[in-house]
C-alpha cells in the first residue's frame, strides 16, 4: 500500500517532547535535573537519526541538507561530551554549557522540522520514507 506518512509530522511530535524540556530551562539549579533527562533522550534520537541517514548513504542519498544535519549532530554530541568532561570544574561553567548546549539544539531541531524532514517527505518515494519512519520508530524511546 502507498505509505502517506510523513516523516516531519511524526518527527515534530519527537522534537515538542525536546522543545518542552528546553523551555523549562531558567538558569538555576533545576537545569542539571532537566539536563539529565535531556541528554538520554537526546542521545537515543540522535542514534535513531544517524541509523537513518547510514540507510541514505546506503542507498546513495547524499543532498546539502544531510549533510548539515550530521555536522550539527557532531557539534551536539562535542557539547555532550564537554558537560561530562573535566573541565567543568563549578556549577556556573556548568549552567552556562547547558545554555550554551540548549541553543544548540534549538536551531538544530528548527532546521530538522523546517528543512531536513519535509526535505525527506517530498524527496524520497513512498519506499524510502516507509524505510526511513521504521528505523526512527525502532530506535527512538
Ligand atoms: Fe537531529
Ligand atoms: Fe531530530
Amino acid at each position: 500500500m502507498f505509505w502517506q506518512k510523513k516523516l516531519s509530522g511524526f518527527m515534530k511530535k519527537e522534537h515538542g517532547k525536546m522543545q518542552s524540556m528546553l523551555d523549562k530551562l531558567d538558569y538555576t539549579n533545576k537545569d542539571f535535573e532537566i539536563f539529565s533527562k535531556l541528554k538520554k533522550i537526546l542521545e537515543n534520537h540522535i542514534y535513531a537519526e544517524e541509523k537513518a541517514i547510514h540507510l541514505l548513504h546506503k542507498r546513495g542519498k547524499m543532498f546539502p541538507a544531510l549533510s548539515k544535519v550530521i555536522e550539527e549532530h557532531n557539534d551536539i554530541e562535542i557539547s555532550l561530551y564537554e558537560l561530562v568532561g573535566p573541565n567543568i570544574k563549578t556549577k556556573e561553567i556548568k549552567l552556562k554549557k547547558i545554555q550554551a548546549l540548549a541553543e544548540l539544539l534549538r536551531n538544530h531541531l528548527e532546521n530538522e522540522d523546517k528543512n531536513f524532514y519535509p526535505y525527506l517527505d517530498s524527496n524520497l518515494n513512498s519506499e524510502e520514507r516507509e524505510e526511513i519512519f521504521e528505523i526512527l520508530e525502532k530506535n527512538l524511546d
